[in-house]
């Protein structure tokens, strides 16, 4: 069985009369394959776009050391809003320092997440004077 490039149809299929297609359809045809082909090649292959987390609003719980000040400093380099909360007044104020080195902006809030209602109330005050928050990391632990 051999194959005429111009079309998609073996030659032996066309012989025996099976598919009659014109020769400006075998070529509309194989256009259209082509076109098929390049559309789902773009689809599959085109650069993903990266999720931006700028003008964000992230709140980090425990933020004044460790684990919560690295994140606040990473989302600092994204370009986000920090709000930073830990029971240590001197560990957030320090990180907050380190956040307008760079170049961002950071409100802290002394609470101990432990303290269901303070929790509530912080929540209230935050959404008042910060805004709605789009990121809430809940790395302070509490036992
Ligand atoms: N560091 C590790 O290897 C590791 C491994 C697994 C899990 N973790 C978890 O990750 C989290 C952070 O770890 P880390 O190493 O950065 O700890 P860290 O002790 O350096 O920092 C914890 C921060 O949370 C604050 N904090 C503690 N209790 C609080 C409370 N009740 N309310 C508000 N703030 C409070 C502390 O003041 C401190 O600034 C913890 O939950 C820890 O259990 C850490």
């Amino acid at each position: 069985m051999s194959w005429n490039w111009n079309s998609i149809v073996p030659k032996s299929v066309e012989e025996k009369g099976l598919i009659i297609l014109s020769p400006l359809r075998k070529k509309m045809f194989y256009w259209f394959g082509a076109f098929l082909l390049a559309v789902t090649l773009w689809v599959a292959f085109k650069p993903k776009k990266e999720k931006s987390f700028a003008g964000q609003i992230v709140l980090i719980t425990g933020a004044g050391s460790g684990i919560g000040r690295l994140l606040a400093l990473e989302f600092t380099k994204l370009k986000c809003k920090l709000v930073l909360l830990d029971i240590n007044s001197k560990g957030i104020d320090s990180v907050a320092k380190e956040i307008e080195d760079l170049g961002g902006s950071a409100k802290t809030y002394v609470c101990d997440v432990s303290d269901k209602e303070k929790v509530r109330s912080m929540a209230e005050q935050v959404k008042r004077e910060v805004g709605k928050v789009d990121v809430l990391i809940n790395n302070a632990v509490c036992f």
